[in-house]
């Protein structure tokens, strides 16, 4: 049996699901720290690793993973005071949003907390800022999108031509004038993409980082000496749904990055990555009870408590997100050819709209009420998501640690009421 199968036994005997919490996500602390050792042995010691809050923007699971050895990147002031909440220092932070407010970037630059630039508009604001701040150690770079193309997910593509994100370089004259800039400006010491994303090879991440390496050393060269010291080379590493495979590996990234920019593993510069979907996503499970059964048209529908409230991404684009789900009967064993009917089924979630489904037209072992549905590699950007607060009332969150015989369940959200929540808001 494998530790998935474990941990959704235990949490079945240990009653992490009732009738008030209907739906759970659960994340593997144990596992969760294996895939940061991974990420820190793929790489050498002057890549600093960093987690995209946005992927799961919980305090104890931001605890932990600054205990494992991550910074946090974040995207919005909401994740800022997250990540200073789990007890992140300055120096350990990046703010990366491309809509900062005045208010946000002299809460950084007075902070001394780290960030990227995405426009000329917002660079005005900070040369005011840091005439104001000289002393600020934040260290600031720009967004740069080379504009090598995206990958096969247009909603989250952040290298098109036309991408919203980050400074256009190769649009008229913005390489040239961007040295001009960097060069007016010693406090600027960074570069910054994010190429990557679900849907993206690795060859094409390898050359967003590409580009701002060979830019960082044409700016570097025309300064005459090493003024931007810092890489951030984004996050983005695609996860594998559709099998218990972890594939790409950190490892095989890493490959792909040093055949393509050797310069960056020579230890010139920091570089800073932030993964995010790759560290959390197959940490995590959600488990929902089914509440009933019925046949519409010839295909068998079981109705369950997380559709797109926590699984938003599948229910508005399940073409792009597909999900796997395991079945398991009341009392934790496992639905299998080999002890149910295999029909063709559709596992659907609570909402009143006809997309609310997990999984369309699967052919699973026959789900029945009472039954669990484990719905797998959904650790990031599914029950830790912000726009699940509306649904609080019934998505818990519990930690799971310990080994495979010994595992231990904490609560670490949870709120039982339409009250719970608006106290917790
Ligand atoms: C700037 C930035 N960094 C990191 C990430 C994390 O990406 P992923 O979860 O795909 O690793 C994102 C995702 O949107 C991002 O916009």
């Amino acid at each position: 049996m494998i530790r998935k199968q474990k941990i959704i036994q235990r949490a079945i005997a240990a009653n992490v699901i009732d009738s008030n919490l209907t739906a759970v996500g659960i994340m593997d602390f144990d596992s969760l720290k294996t895939t940061v050792d991974d990420a820190y042995a793929a790489f050498p010691s002057n890549f600093f690793h960093t987690f995209a809050v946005k992927a799961n923007a919980l305090v104890q699971v931001l605890k932990a993973l600054k205990e494992y050895g991550m910074g946090a990147e974040v995207a919005s002031p909401g994740e800022l005071l997250i990540a200073l909440q789990a007890g992140y220092s300055s120096e350990q932070i990046i703010f990366d949003s491309p809509a900062k407010t005045l208010d946000d970037l002299h809460t950084c630059i007075k902070n001394d907390i780290s960030l990227n630039i995405d426009n000329l508009q917002e660079l005005a604001r900070i040369d005011k800022l840091m005439s104001e701040y000289p002393e600020s150690k934040s260290i600031i770079g720009f967004r740069i999108n080379p504009q090598i193309g995206g990958g096969k997910i247009s909603s989250t593509s952040t290298a098109t031509a036309t991408s919203k994100f980050g400074y256009a370089l190769a649009d008229g004259n913005n390489r040239q004038e961007l040295i001009n800039i960097y060069k007016q400006r010693p406090w600027l010491k960074s570069l910054h993409t994010h190429t990557g994303s679900q849907g993206c090879e690795l060859e094409l991440m390898a050359r967003g980082v590409k580009a701002i390496t060979e830019l960082a050393e044409e700016i570097n060269d025309s300064i005459g000496h090493q003024q931007i010291e810092r890489l951030d080379i984004g996050g983005g590493l695609p996860v594998n749904f559709s099998s218990e495979e972890v594939t790409p590996t950190f490892k095989e990234y890493a490959d792909v990055l040093e055949a393509a920019v050797p310069l960056i593993f020579t230890g010139k510069y920091q570089v800073k990555t932030e993964f995010g979907r790759a560290i959390a996503a197959k940490n995590g499970v959600i488990i929902t009870r089914v509440e009933y059964t019925k046949n519409s048209g010839g295909r068998h529908i079981a109705t369950t408590h997380a559709g797109a409230q926590i699984l938003t991404r599948t229910a508005f684009l399940p073409k792009s997100w597909p999900l796997r789900v395991s079945g398991f009967s009341a009392d934790g064993i496992e639905k299998t050819p080999e002890n149910s009917e295999v029909v063709t089924t559709d596992v659907a979630g609570p909402c009143c709209f006809a997309g609310d489904l997990i999984c369309v037209n699967q052919q699973l072992p026959e789900l029945a009420p009472n039954d669990y549905v484990l719905v797998h590699d959904t650790g990031g950007y599914y029950f830790s998501n912000h726009f699940d607060y509306n649904s609080l009332p019934r998505v818990g969150v519990y930690a799971v640690s310990g080994n495979d015989d010994n595992l231990q369940f904490e609560c670490i959200r949870r709120a039982d009421t339409i009250e719970d929540v608006l106290n917790k808001m």
